[in-house]
């Protein structure tokens, strides 16, 4: 049997969508973020991150076996606290189709899972080989996000007060109006003080800037900024869903000392430089998943009620801009 070309238009000679529908891999890549969220339940509240990630990275790496792409790891997650991980350079997929660059965390947020918090995420995203920004020789980046309206209007060079103030106004709030995401963190009290100086509000991150820098990007959510230093690979993981979103992001790679700087400056990346969304993942087809691992403000954590296993996924595109909520309900009895 051979397979006929799907049609351009419909019977109406209308495009279905603007220009031929073509293939959404994030629709495929969903069930390794499922999987992996489903199999890191068990150890949430166990007090074990590594148990969490393990189970994490098990379920999703053989889920991506499945998905037709050939796909390697640029920013693979576990470096820094030798968590078990999908490692950079390791293949994805199963060689066949399109050319793909990989960025994993089978849980943003390990340590919060494992703790019993809130705000656990299993995420992937995917662009075309090359695309992304190997920035895994320096594990921390200094990140600013906001929606759309912050195009032209904020830029991380500026002192925190008059991005949220140059905001405000493109919003049409009040600076006491916006709310900044920022991680709770020691590095970050000078940051804190001067948000509150410019009398915005914070919600303060216990871990998972992921999270913070998608509901920052979105329209309709509590947080209209997300601010200060995270893991460089949850900021190019973050871009590509920034960019799905039309939102806005910026990122300077922010070194511990001097021998991690000199790895930087080797491996060719650049220091005490704007990286612009379209830097840290470059193109328009880039694709990025999330399931919840733990409820969040984006997303509700996995369910189990009555035999079934309930998620909730959030998929985006690039090339379309769509967005979609994917609620999936598995057969707990398949999961055992
Ligand atoms: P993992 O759970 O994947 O290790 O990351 C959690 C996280 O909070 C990220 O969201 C964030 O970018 C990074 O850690 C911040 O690092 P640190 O905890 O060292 O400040």
């Amino acid at each position: 049997m051979t397979h006929a070309t799907p049609p351009a238009t419909t019977d109406q000679g209308q495009a279905p969508v603007a220009g031929v529908p073509d293939r959404n891999l994030a629709l495929e890549l969903v069930r390794a973020t499922e999987a992996a969220a489903i199999r890191a339940v068990p150890f949430i509240g166990k007090g074990d991150k590594i148990a969490v990630d393990r189970a994490a990275v098990d379920a999703m790496r053989a889920f991506l076996a499945t998905v037709s792409f050939d796909g390697v790891v640029v920013i693979g997650e576990g470096e820094k606290d030798e968590a078990p991980m999908l490692f950079n350079g390791e293949k994805v997929g199963n060689g066949e189709g399109p050319a793909c660059d990989v960025a994993v965390d089978p849980v943003d947020g390990t340590s919060m899972a494992a703790a019993g918090r809130q705000n656990a995420l299993s995420v992937i995203a995917v662009s075309d080989r090359g695309a992304m920004l190997d920035a895994s020789s320096v594990f921390y980046m200094d990140k600013l996000v906001t929606g759309p309206e912050g195009r032209g209007v904020v830029d991380i060079r500026k002192p925190v007060g008059e991005n949220i103030r140059a905001l405000a106004g493109a919003l049409g709030k009040q600076p006491e109006e916006v709310v900044v995401a920022i991680l709770d963190r020691p590095r970050h009290e000078d940051l804190v003080r001067q948000i509150r100086e410019a009398g915005a509000g914070t919600r303060l991150l216990l871990d998972g800037d992921v999270a913070g820098g998608i509901n920052a990007a979105r329209p309709g959510t509590r947080i209209d900024m997300c601010v200060g230093i995270g893991g460089s690979p949850e900021g190019v993981t973050t871009a590509c869903a920034v960019k799905a979103l039309g939102g806005f992001m910026q990122g300077v790679l922010a070194p511990k000392d001097d021998a991690e700087r000199e790895r930087g400056l080797a491996a060719g990346l650049r220091m005490d430089h704007v990286y612009e969304v379209d830097d840290l993942v470059a193109g328009e087809n880039a694709f990025f998943v999330a399931t919840g691992v733990t409820d969040s403000g984006l997303l509700e954590g996995v369910r189990h009620i009555d035999g079934i296993i309930r998620t909730e996924s959030i998929v985006l595109r690039t090339k379309s801009g769509t967005v979609r909520r994917v609620i999936a309900e598995h057969p707990a009895s398949k999961w055992l």
